[in-house]
């Protein structure tokens, strides 16, 4: 029984008897079809610039006179965002119509076997499932904007509470220092009462030192101050002191200006990949090199120690990694992350800082 609903097809084809045969295979199934037919990519591009929503779906000769192959299938799906596009090739063709398939197309068919009733199944199965990829898609989006915003105000709550801890409770220690400082002037020197004076000075300074510490973990107040390196450098000399590993660090550009919020997920990235190596590298030597490579900054973080198995390394549920990469996602870098049993972890983050800010999804790589 022909498919009732109004259908608006696009046909990309210059062979006048392929698409006569096409036509005659549309008109079969779709009782209310609108078929638009461009011999050559020009018309085509004419078309879809002025028109892309309007159609349903696009059928696609991969040769036509003026543009073929890869260049035309990406030229094509640079349009069709929502729209599904499917490939009609010859045998000769066949491996190409599988590799379009990685391309953005959502199906391929040969001519040499098509019939009406396979057309129709392809294009009323890639327009559901085109759908149903837009609605999760969207959703996805969706998710991550909330997750961004949900990052931002725990930042930003962070950074109240350091603030808050360092004015407010430094400031009273600091103002409890000096006064014991004027009271000690008033006892005999090496009596009792200066003595306890000299304890509770050292217990202040403790507790000023801790504050420091505290709030420094919270938020590094160097990173709103000096930026995103120096903080690094801070962290990597801090993560020396306390794990007794050997660290080298290595940055070849000056600091560019980065969006702080950029800033912030970056160092967050570079905390929880030093704790791992503390945590379970049972490295020797951690390395971190910087470098701008035409104007993308390309960050590594090296360690040689046990190295993480692939499997761990795929597992969703280890948030650590999971979160890295939700944070390299949200700031449209890329995350590498290599690895090999014994021979140590790279980190690898690369970042256009001239970009804009964007929520789009960046490839998040694992070897
Ligand atoms: N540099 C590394 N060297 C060796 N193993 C690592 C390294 N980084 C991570 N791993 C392995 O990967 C696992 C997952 O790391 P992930 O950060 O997700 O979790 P975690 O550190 O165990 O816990 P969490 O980060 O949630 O506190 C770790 O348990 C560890 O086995
Ligand atoms: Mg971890």
């Amino acid at each position: 029984m022909p498919h009732r609903e109004h259908f608006s097809i696009l046909v990309i084809e210059d062979n006048e008897g392929d698409f006569i045969l096409i036509e005659e295979f549309l008109l079969a199934q779709f009782e209310d079809a609108a078929i638009k037919h461009c011999k050559n990519y020009t018309t085509a591009k004419k078309v879809l610039t002025e028109h892309t929503d309007q159609f349903n779906v696009i059928l696609l000769d991969l040769s036509l006179p003026d543009k073929h192959g890869v260049d035309l299938i990406k030229e094509v799906v640079s349009f069709g965002v929502t729209v599904p596009i499917i490939v009609l090739t010859g045998y000769i063709d066949f491996e190409f119509g599988v590799k379009s398939l990685s391309l953005g197309v959502s199906d391929y068919l040969l001519k040499e076997e098509l019939t009406a009733l396979s057309l129709y199944k392809s294009i009323i199965y890639n327009v559901e499932r085109k759908k149903i990829t837009a609605t999760l898609e969207e959703s996805e989006k969706r998710v991550r904007t909330f997750a961004k915003q949900l990052s931002d105000v725990v930042e930003e709550e962070r950074s109240r509470i350091a603030r808050e801890i360092h004015d407010e409770f430094g400031q009273q220690l600091s103002g409890l220092k000096m006064s014991l400082t004027s009271l000690k002037r008033f006892s005999e020197p090496g009596n009792d009462i200066a003595s306890v004076i000299d304890a509770l000075l050292l217990d202040i300074n403790q507790s000023i030192s801790t504050i420091r510490q505290i709030a420094n973990e919270l938020r590094p107040a160097l990173l709103d101050k000096l930026g995103l390196f120096a903080a690094i450098e801070w962290l990597l000399n801090q993560f020396q002191q306390k794990s007794g590993i050997d660290t080298r660090i290595y940055i070849d550009i000056d600091q560019p200006p980065i969006n702080k919020s950029i800033e912030i997920n970056i160092f967050r990235i570079f905390q929880e990949v030093l704790t791992n190596i503390y945590k379970h590298a049972n490295a020797t030597l951690v390395n971190i090199r910087i470098e701008n490579r035409d104007g993308v900054i390309n960050m590594k973080i090296i360690d040689n120690g046990r190295g993480i198995k692939s499997s761990t390394l795929h597992n969703p549920m280890s948030m650590g990694l999971l979160n890295m990469k939700e944070r390299a996602i949200l700031i449209g870098a890329e995350l590498n992350i290599s690895s090999a049993d014994n021979s140590g972890t790279t980190v690898e983050l690369i970042f256009d800082v001239n970009q804009k800010q964007t929520l789009e999804n960046k490839r998040v790589l694992y070897n």
